[in-house]
This record gives structure tokens, sequence and C-alpha cells, in this order.
């Protein structure tokens, strides 16, 4: 009888451990959502903003919630339905449908320049290493205005050697102006005056 009791204790915690794990799948935990909320507080309203990397839209969804967008372009490839979990952008497409604000851009940046407007806002949280992190900053930059908020996640040294590394290049002698939030999002104010890069705090 005990063997019966201890296989469906078993059970019960293997499903909660995973129900667990797909809720805090990106920003499942308070401190994670409340850290990008931070961030959207530090912006003003009427933003054109740029995504790259919305995977199930739960970013997406806290930056149009924060009311200041009139716009969000999110750019992912969404694997071409190679994904291990299919579902990610079918609830990407639920969060798209309940709020107009989202322009769904499947593919590269690359693939949609020509749609997306000069941007107030880029989010950059795809790929996470150096050489594409690099990439990521200085392409989106160039559909930029002036002054453009630019930001990302993951600026965790525990896991993200690359990013960090790229991000701390290119902002050398400007990381004074770079504001960090608890979900380990940065956010720096770009200018780029003749090709130059010139900054403020946000
Ligand atoms: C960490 S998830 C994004 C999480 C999302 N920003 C959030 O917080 O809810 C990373 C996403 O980047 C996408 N991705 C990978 N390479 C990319 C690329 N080159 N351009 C755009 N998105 C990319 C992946 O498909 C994945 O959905």
């Amino acid at each position: 009888m005990w063997k019966a009791h201890l296989i469906g204790a078993t059970f019960l915690a293997l499903f909660l451990f995973a129900r667990g794990k797909k809720m805090r799948e990106m920003r499942g935990n308070k401190r994670k959502v409340e850290g990008l909320q931070e961030l959207c507080e530090c912006l003003p309203s009427g933003l054109k903003g740029l995504e790259i990397g919305s995977f199930a839209g739960e970013s997406a969804q806290i930056f149009i919630e924060s009311g200041r967008f009139e716009k969000l372009y999110c750019v992912d490839p969404w694997n071409d339905g190679k994904s291990k979990k299919p579902d990610v952008e079918v609830r990407f497409d639920v969060v798209a449908e309940q709020h107009p604000e989202i322009v769904k851009c499947k593919g590269y940046l690359q693939d949609h320049v020509h749609d997306i407007p000069p941007l107030d806002f880029i989010y950059i949280d795809a790929q996470h290493k150096l050489v594409q992190t690099y990439q990521f900053v200085f392409q989106s930059l160039l559909l930029a205005k002036e002054p453009c908020w630019l930001a990302g996640h993951d600026y965790d040294n525990r896991q993200y050697d690359g990013l960090i590394e790229a991000i701390d290049t290119i902002f050398g002698g400007h990381m004074d102006n770079m504001v960090f939030f608890e979900d380990t999002s940065y956010m720096i104010k770009v200018d780029r005056h003749r090709g130059k890069i010139e900054t403020s705090k946000p």
C-alpha cells in the first residue's frame, strides 16, 4: 500500500514541477515581470518599438500593457515549425490577437527592414552569443531614430559571457549611462551623431 502512495506522490511531484517550469518559462516569476515593468516606467509614451526574439509573447505583452507603445514590431523566426515546443508561436499569436499594437514579423530582422518604421525603442532577447549580439545591436541601430532607447535581456554573468562582452565593448566608455533592472535587462539612451554613438541615461 505504501508503495502505491509513494508512486502517486512521485507522479504528483513531477507533474507540479513540470507545471511550475512551464509557468516560469521566460518571465513567470514576479521579479522578472517587475524588472521589465520598471524598465517600461523609464520610457515616454507613443513609442514605436522593436523586439528581437519574442518567443511566446510574454515580454511583448508586458511592453504593450505598460501603455508606452503605439506599435511593437516583434521579430522571431519561431523556428519554422522545427521547435521542440510547437505551441510557442500559437501562444504568441494569442497575445498578438489581444493586442493590436503588436505587429508580428516572422523571420529575421533583415527580412523585415522595409516593414519597420524608424524606431524609438529596441529590445534584444534572441541569441545571446558575442557575434549575434554585435549583429543585433548594429543592425537594429540602423533603424533607430535619434535618440532611441536600446535595451535587452540577460546581462547575466553566470550564463552569457558573449553577450556581456559585446555590450561592454560596444558601449565601452558609456557604461555609466547603462541602467540595469532586476530581471537582468539593460537599457541605454543612444544618439548617433555622424556615425558616432553618443549616449545618456534613460
Ligand atoms: C529568450 S526567447 C525570447 C523571450 C521573450 N523576449 C520573453 O521574454 O518572453 C528567445 C527567442 O529568440 C528567437 N530568436 C533566435 N534567433 C533569432 C534571430 N536571429 N532573430 C530573431 N529572433 C531570434 C527564438 O526563436 C526565441 O523565440
